[in-house]
Parts: structure tokens; C-alpha cells; sequence
């Protein structure tokens, strides 16, 4: 096995899911790369050396730059809010560096596509953190839609609900508060929340190709963190959008940090001609299920605990029964990245696949701006150019 070495930028909220992944993923996976946490990358050096303390990081950096420079660095893994992922990217791609991307890949989609261009030039394997598709209920949903047991798709309908963000008082900018901020999150709740639904509708059910959407700023003015002035607010506190698939079928999606008494909670539904699935992240190990060929007097729903070992990743964890949760369909992305690698093959979804769905995010914005229907130009291809090469 060989050793990975990993250069983390930014030690927020993703900088913990995916150390633990790191950490975590040789004790639980067989694979032909052991990641190993060489320096972790942020700006305030105390606060970085703590979290390297604690998560076990052989070295610090306060400048990406310098982190990117360093040559026993293979791979580098971009926590950062929104507005640094292009130029981080890049950079790291120019160094012949591995990049691992969080979500979404750019604030627009022309910032994506200069991040698609220097990745496919310098050749480099990559990947981004759309990470629900590694949620084994989710990847059951996968292999269930692809073995045609749902047949012909009619419907696709995804909410991802918040409530944090109801208080006026709330400022925008600054730590934790990035998201508010249009500039350094690009937009709200599309690029944050409905991205990675619509990454897990194409994966699912293929190319997103017509949009037509709302969005709404509830909180119209909020003090900015960085300037102490109230300022207008950029981003979209709420969207709704409906569209149609490449194949025919119908999509609705909804977001908002708005729905009072909601944390987290992104569920799908999906209708077929034989059968249905319907998943929630508050019950994540659990795929509902209804197919109309079971015998009409015990038909209905069958809720799947997705446990045993035949199931998706569940192999590589405890015994039938016992469930798994969030944090570990980081490990298997980590564990996808690291056999992908190994097989010289691309770990999907990669920088060009998140691409494409920030083409529709930006299609859904451009839609609620002028109220018009918006074609999203999506190339979606279950074999989408990629690039891995064997280290
Ligand atoms: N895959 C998912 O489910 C998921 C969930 C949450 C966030 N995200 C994405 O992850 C990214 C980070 O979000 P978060 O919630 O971890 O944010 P966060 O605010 O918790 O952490 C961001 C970190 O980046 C650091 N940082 C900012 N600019 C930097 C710079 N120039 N150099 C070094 N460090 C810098 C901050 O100090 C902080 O440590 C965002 O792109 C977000 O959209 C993805």
C-alpha cells in the first residue's frame, strides 16, 4: 500500500468531516492508497496548529500557496468557503497537485469551467465532495433505478429544508457567516443546498435540460461581519424550481433556511412505472420502497434498512443491523478516490460532472431573474469526460 500525502485548506466544518475520513478510511477499507495527514493549511496559525493537534496533521501552513508549493504534498483538498475554490484549484492543478473539491465546484459556471480546463490540462485525478451519493441507501437507490426495477421514471422531487437563517438580526460575511454573503458564496440556498440535490437527481435519473424557477430574500438588508454595515443581501433564502429531464420525466425541487423546525432535511421522491423510492437524510440508513408487482394483498410501502452486507459499502463496516451514519459517506468517497486511483480511473463525480450542476444552478438563478423557462445546456453522460491517472 502506498502512502497519499494530503494538504487540507481550511479546518471548518468540512475541514473535520474529511480529516475523520482520512483518518479513518485504511481501518475500514483494503485499498491500494493510505492517506496520510501531512499539513493541514488556515489562516489564524493558532487555531491551525490546535486543529492539527487534534486531528493528528504532521504540519501546518498558513499560506495555501506554500502548501501547494511543497513537494511532499500529493493531494490537495480545498475546505474553503465558495470564493476561494477556482483560484485554490487551479493553482493546485498547475502544481500537478491531486485536487478534491467541495462543492459546488465554482460560484458560476464560467468559474467552473476555468477550474474543468485547468484540471483536464495538467491531467490530474479530482474529485468533488457531492458526498450524498455515498450514503449506502442512496447508492441503493442507484443500483435499483439502473437494474430497471423502477422502469420508465415519470417523477423526481427533492427538498432540502433549514431553519437557521429566520433571524433578521443575523449578520452576513465573515466566519460562519459566509454563506450569507453573495460575493463569497456566489448564491444561497441554489449553490448550497439544491446543488447537491440536483447532483443526486443526474446521477440518478440523468441530464437536467429545462428550468423554470422562484427564488426570494426574506431578510432583505443585514449588517455585513467584515464592514460593520448594513448592507443588501445577495444571495437567495429560498427556490423552487420545476424542469424536465433528458429522458421525459419531471422534476420539482425546493429549498429554504426558512422552514421552521427543519435542521437538515433533504429528502427525495422518486415515481416510476413499476415502482417508487423515497429517501430522507433524517433517516438515512432507511429506503422506503413500493413496487406495484408484489402481490396486490401485502403490497406497499417496505421500509429497507440498509444494513446487511450485500448492501452498498455495508461490508466494510459493523454486522446486519447495525447502521452507519453523515460522516461516513465522506470515508467512502475517500475510499472511492483512493481505489479510483488505483484502477487509473476517474472517481465521479469529478470537476467536469460538477460542472453540469452548476450549470443548472445557474440556470434556475437566471430563470427567477427574468421569469422566463431556461435552457441548462447540461451535458450529462453517464461516461463524462474524466481524468485519473495512476500515481
Ligand atoms: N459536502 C457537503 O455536504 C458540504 C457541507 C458543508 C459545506 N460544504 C462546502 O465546503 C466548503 C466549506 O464549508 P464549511 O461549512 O466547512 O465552512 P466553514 O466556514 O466551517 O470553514 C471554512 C474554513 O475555511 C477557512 N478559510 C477561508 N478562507 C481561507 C483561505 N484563504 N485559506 C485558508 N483557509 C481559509 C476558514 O478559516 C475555515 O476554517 C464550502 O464550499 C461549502 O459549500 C459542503
Amino acid at each position: 500500500m502506498k502512502n497519499l500525502n494530503i494538504g487540507l485548506v481550511g479546518y471548518g466544518f468540512m475541514g473535520r468531516t474529511h480529516s475523520n475520513a482520512y483518518r479513518r478510511v485504511s481501518n475500514f477499507f483494503n485499498l491500494p492508497y493510505t492517506p496520510v495527514l501531512k499539513a493541514v493549511c488556515g489562516r489564524d496559525e493558532a487555531k491551525t496548529k490546535a486543529f492539527a493537534e487534534q486531528w493528528g496533521y504532521e504540519s501546518t501552513e498558513s499560506d495555501w500557496k506554500k502548501l501547494i508549493a511543497r513537494k511532499d504534498i500529493d493531494a490537495i483538498d480545498i475546505c474553503t468557503p465558495n470564493d476561494s475554490h477556482a483560484e485554490i484549484a487551479i493553482a493546485a492543478a498547475k502544481a500537478g497537485k491531486m485536487v478534491l473539491c467541495e462543492k459546488p465546484l465554482g460560484r458560476t459556471v464560467a468559474e467552473a469551467a476555468k477550474m474543468v480546463k485547468a484540471i483536464e490540462a495538467a491531467g490530474v485525478p479530482n474529485t468533488v465532495w457531492y458526498n450524498y451519493r455515498r450514503i449506502p441507501a442512496v447508492t441503493l437507490a442507484k443500483q435499483l433505478i439502473d437494474s430497471g426495477k423502477l422502469g420508465r421514471i415519470f417523477h423526481y422531487r427533492a427538498v432540502f429544508l433549514q431553519d437557521w437563517t429566520i433571524n433578521a438580526d443575523l449578520p452576513q460575511g465573515g466566519a460562519g457567516l459566509w454563506r450569507l454573503d453573495a460575493k463569497s458564496a456566489g448564491s444561497g440556498v441554489t449553490g448550497d443546498l439544491l446543488s447537491h440535490c440536483i447532483d443526486t437527481a443526474m446521477w440518478l435519473n440523468g441530464g437536467i435540460s429545462d428550468v423554470t424557477a422562484m427564488t426570494e430574500t426574506f431578510v432583505k438588508e443585514r449588517k455585513h461581519t467584515l464592514t460593520g454595515k448594513v448592507e443588501k443581501v445577495g444571495i437567495d433564502d429560498a427556490c423552487a424550481f420545476i424542469g424536465r429531464f433528458d429522458n421525459g420525466s419531471l422534476c420539482t425541487f425546493e429549498s429554504t433556511r426558512y422552514a421552521r423546525g427543519h435542521k437538515a432535511l433533504y429528502t427525495f421522491e422518486i415515481n416510476g412505472e413499476h415502482a417508487s423510492i423515497k429517501w430522507d437524510l433524517h433517516d438515512l440508513h432507511r429506503l422506503e420502497y413500493f413496487d406495484y408487482r408484489d402481490e396486490s394483498i401485502t403490497r406497499g410501502w417496505r421500509s429497507i434498512h440498509v444494513t446487511d452486507g450485500d448492501q452498498p459499502y455495508m461490508k466494510n463496516w459493523w454486522v446486519p443491523g447495525l447502521q452507519i451514519g453523515y460522516e461516513h459517506s465522506f470515508v467512502h468517497q475517500v475510499a472511492d478516490f483512493l481505489q479510483a486511483l488505483g484502477d487509473g480511473k476517474p472517481c465521479r463525480p469529478t470537476f467536469r460532472d460538477a460542472l453540469e450542476s452548476d450549470k443548472v444552478c445557474e440556470a434556475v438563478l437566471k430563470s427567477a431573474a427574468t421569469g422566463k423557462w431556461q435552457k441548462t445546456k447540461v451535458d450529462w453522460k453517464p461516461d463524462a469526460k474524466a481524468v485519473a491517472k495512476k500515481k
